[in-house]
């Protein structure tokens, strides 16, 4: 089959596409998927650049896939040959969906909305679970709760604001100048430069999605009321000053790493169909250009998700 294989960690150039990796055969409890459409996302150049949560060479990037079902391993009840489904492979060590088939879990699937086509499903599961699993397995938002979103525009972002706002939350994004009216037409209630902005002089937050570290971290922390809930998606420093003060203002802080979830698939599928959750798409570009969609997303030069076609 045809696969982007790295055998060495280092810059875009390292991703290779390959014509003859053996198709894989799914064992007890998975589905092959003939991949259509892969998404990329901000981990996959991370992994590429240098060994991080997944140690392994020869490795295919890509977690997140939309294709149809094309076999069905020992013991799957929940999917059959011909589904068209959509996907977080499992986060970090079941990483391959930049190939032509690729082995899931049945349960990292569900069912593909038939309204929203294949580059678009591809865009939405690791993101989507992301800000589902921060927003609403961690903080527990609920409706009319005050929700900060650093990042707004970006690819969590831009699926959390939409995500909380359907949860009834009033959201508050942070965005560059450019992107703010676009933060308000998502879901926010109000929008701020983050260039620019005071963050500090928000107060009484109940909950927040901080994609960074550093400032923006700290002074998110400040604006949550005592009992609210603050979520990172980056590493902490253990005791370090993010915990420290924390602790000081009684606040829950906990660091997210976003795991395949079939329950939150479902939500996301649900949420798709309705047309109350949809991923901005920069570009779908054909999955020989992984490389060049690598270098793009790293340079910061998207706006909205990169897919590759398969
Ligand atoms: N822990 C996990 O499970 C997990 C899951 C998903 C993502 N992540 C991580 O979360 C980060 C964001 O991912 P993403 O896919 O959303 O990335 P992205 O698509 O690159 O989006 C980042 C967005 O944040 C904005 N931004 C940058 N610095 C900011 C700041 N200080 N304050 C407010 N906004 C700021 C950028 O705006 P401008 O371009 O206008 O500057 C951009 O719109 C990445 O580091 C990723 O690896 C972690």
């Amino acid at each position: 089959m045809r696969a982007i294989v790295q055998t060495a960690y280092g810059d875009p150039g390292v991703l290779e596409l390959t014509e003859d990796r053996p198709d894989p055969e799914p064992g007890p409890g998975e589905v092959r998927i003939r991949v259509r459409a892969a998404g990329v996302n901000p981990t996959d150049w991370k992994h590429r650049a240098a060994p991080l949560f997944v140690d392994r060479l020869p490795l295919v990037l890509g977690w997140d896939v939309a294709g149809i079902v094309d076999q069905v391993g020992y013991g799957v009840t929940i999917l059959e040959e011909g589904d068209e489904v959509f996907g977080m492979l499992p986060y970090p060590h079941g990483v391959g969906g930049y190939a032509e088939y690729v082995l899931a879990p049945a349960r990292s699937m569900v069912r593909k909305p038939e309204n929203i086509d294949f580059v678009q499903a591809a865009a939405l599961p690791l993101a989507s679970l992301t800000a589902w699993q921060a927003l609403n397995d961690t903080a527990h938002v609920s409706v009319g709760q005050r929700v900060l979103i650093q990042g707004a525009a970006g690819g969590v972002g831009h699926l959390a604001v939409q995500i909380a706002a359907r949860l009834g939350a009033k959201v508050i994004g942070t965005a560059s100048e450019q992107d703010l009216e676009y933060v308000r037409e998502l879901g926010a209630t109000e929008a701020l430069d983050y260039h620019t902005a005071d963050i500090r002089a928000l107060k009484d937050v109940d909950a927040a999605l901080v994609p960074f570290t550093g400032d923006a971290r700290l002074d998110s922390l400040s604006t949550l009321r005592r009992d609210g809930n603050f979520v990172t998606l980056a590493r902490t420093e253990p005791g370090g000053p993010e915990e420290r003060l924390a602790a000081e203002r009684g606040v829950r802080y906990k660091t997210l790493l976003v795991q395949s979830d079939h329950a939150g698939m479902q939500v996301i599928a649900d949420m798709a169909r309705s047309g109350a959750l949809r991923a901005k798409i920069h570009d779908a570009l054909p999955l020989s250009q992984a490389a060049e969609a690598h270098r793009l997303g790293e340079a910061g030069q998207i706006d909205g998700k990169l897919v590759l076609v398969v």
